[in-house]
């Protein structure tokens, strides 16, 4: 195998490594979102046919059965039934009628219904083929909301209200959606958060006039309110919600839920506990650093235009973030034209793969599950640019630099906190662990999204057109896991980047391992992982 092929064969286990551990749904990726619009678009086309060609249907019925009637009565208005029957032509006709036309023309159409029939081999399709989304797709989907909800601190009521974050978006939730979150979350066990949607259902509900079955659905809400407060340990108030249903309606189900309740413990709080980075994460995720002793002099951003030749007439914007380990935010470094070259060449990868992995070569909804990360090759000339930048910032030799892996992240799509270097199982096509990180923002995110850096106080807005760049490795080569670090959920917006990863194994000249180790500089950290 040639070295290229070697490539090629790594990026698509790194592929698939990858897209399993991100764990993204068809809700974490605007892309993937994209393709589930489209495939209501042809429900909704499909239906609209169905029922136009139906309407047609009937109408023909209609007007059959209209001409027999007047030809019925005409012949009564006339003449004697029997009479009437008597002429031969008649006689004829109506023979012809039972034995041929009312056949043909209604009972065989209305029998076979071919617009139902259609619809529901359409429907077979779209289930089969395309991948339709299905219970653990919307349980994901409300997973993503309660999510957001926890790492932004984002309150229940405001967000049925379609205001996040103080921004208020034109989307509010009907009291239908809000109890089916209410309810997921309960079979999720999320108690508390449960309780929070199913009182926002129930005043929406409440509040509403002439509601069909309003009270039927406000004692559903009431019962599963009651059901969560008994297990969050508040048994009276479950009492007293099920006395509300029972009072009015003797014989409603929730006899049977107040039986199981009298003959059950409470159900024990098992409260889970956070992972010890989960208090820096969702700091930094909502933007708040810690305030740090001043140690000497801030960090201020600096043209820099000696990097590299390359950098003398547009000198390299560079924004110091973190000294050591060193992070820097390099700005515009790619325009939104090079941007969308990059799209386009991650687009025709996409269809490549699809194409292979779609039954003859149709792209499916399911395989975009996958496909939400897509590897470029340094081949094509806005790739030879990048790859330009990438050497000229860094001064590492690009054949240690694995191909650009673009990805995307959509609402509640995140990255919980790693560090990208291997450190065991190193992959045997490259030489050494990954030396650093460089990280193109290519979109921006209207709310939420930041890169952080749980041990380190740091916190990066994406910023279109700036690129990151970190080292991972102490210059001794041993692991810096100072540079753990997250991709926060996204609330509103899609999350775009462009990342590649340089390996340690050319570099030897360009970053000089120190005679001293400096690993010891990561000891204080690894105690706290
Ligand atoms: C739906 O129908 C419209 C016109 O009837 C057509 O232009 C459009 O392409 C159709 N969309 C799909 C997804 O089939
Ligand atoms: C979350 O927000 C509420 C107000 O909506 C506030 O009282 C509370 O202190 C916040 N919690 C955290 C951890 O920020
Ligand atoms: C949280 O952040 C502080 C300040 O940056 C840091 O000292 C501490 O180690 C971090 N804790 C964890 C568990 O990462
Ligand atoms: C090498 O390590 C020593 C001791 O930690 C330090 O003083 C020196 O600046 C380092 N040299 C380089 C090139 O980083």
């Amino acid at each position: 195998m040639s070295p290229r092929s070697w490539y090629l064969v790594y990026g698509i286990f790194l592929h698939v490594i990858w897209s399993g551990a991100a764990k993204v749904e068809f809700y974490s990726s605007v892309d993937s979102m994209q393709d589930l619009a489209q495939v209501e678009q042809e429900l909704l086309n499909a239906t609209r046919s169905y029922l136009e060609t139906q309407q047609q249907q009937l109408n023909f019925y209609r007007r059959y059965v209209d001409q027999i009637k007047r030809e019925h009565e005409w012949a009564v208005g006339q003449l004697k039934l029997d009479e009437y029957l008597g002429h031969p032509l008649h006689a004829f006709r109506l023979i012809k009628r039972l034995v041929q036309d009312w056949d043909a023309l209604i009972f065989e159409p209305i029998l076979t219904n071919q617009p139902r029939e259609d619809f529901r081999q359409f429907s077979d399709v779209l289930t089969r083929d395309l991948g339709y989304p299905d219970q653990s797709e919307l349980q994901g989907a409300i997973k993503g909301l309660a999510r957001l909800q926890r790492v932004y601190n984002l309150s229940t009521s405001d967000l049925a209200g379609g205001v996040i974050n103080g921004f208020s978006y034109d989307s509010e939730l009907q009291w239908r959606e809000c109890y089916e979150i209410g309810a997921q979350l309960f079979d999720l066990g999320e108690y508390q958060r449960s309780l929070e949607w199913l009182q926002v259902a129930h005043v929406l509900l409440r509040n509403l006039e002439d509601e069909k079955d309003k009270t039927h659905y406000l004692s559903d809400i009431r019962e599963y309110a009651a059901m969560a407060n008994f297990e969050l340990g508040n048994t009276k108030r479950a009492g007293r919600l099920l006395n509300q249903i029972l009072k009015p309606e003797p014989t409603h189900t929730a006899q049977q839920t107040r039986k199981y309740l009298e003959n059950h413990e409470p159900g024990k709080k098992i409260q889970e506990k956070n992972p010890s980075w989960y208090g820096n994460y969702t700091r930094l995720c909502q933007g708040k650093r810690l305030p740090e002793e001043s140690s000497g002099s801030p960090l201020k951003c600096y043209l820099d235009g000696k990097r590299h030749a390359y950098f003398t007439l547009a000198p390299l914007q560079v924004e110091p973030v973190h000294l050591d380990p060193d992070i820097s935010v390099y700005h515009g470094m790619l325009n939104s034209q090079q941007i969308l070259s990059i799209f386009e060449e991650a687009d025709k990868e996409e269809m490549v793969r699809s194409a292979v992995a779609g039954e003859g070569g149709k792209r499916t909804v399911r395989d975009l599950r996958v496909s939400q990360q897509t590897w470029l090759d340094y081949t094509t000339p806005i790739m030879e640019s990048v790859s330009r930048i990438i050497q000229f910032v860094s001064g590492f030799d690009m054949a240690g630099a694995e191909h650009m892996q673009v990805a995307n992240y959509g609402v509640g799509g995140q990255y919980e906190p790693h560090p990208d270097y291997f450190e065991v199982n190193l992959p045997s096509q490259f030489e050494g662990d990954r030396i650093s990180t460089s990280m193109f923002y290519l979109s921006d995110v209207e709310q939420g999204g930041y890169t952080v850096f749980t041990k380190l106080n740091v916190f990066l807005p994406p910023v279109k057109g700036a690129l990151v760049m970190w080292h991972n490795l102490h210059r001794s080569l041993d692991v810096d896991v100072r540079t753990l670090h997250a991709g926060c959920p996204v609330i509103v917006g899609s999350k775009r980047i462009g990342n590649i990863w340089m390996h340690s194994g050319y570099q030897e000249f360009r970053r000089p391992c120190n005679l001293t180790s400096d690993s010891y500089k990561s000891a204080a950290y690894r105690k706290s992982v």
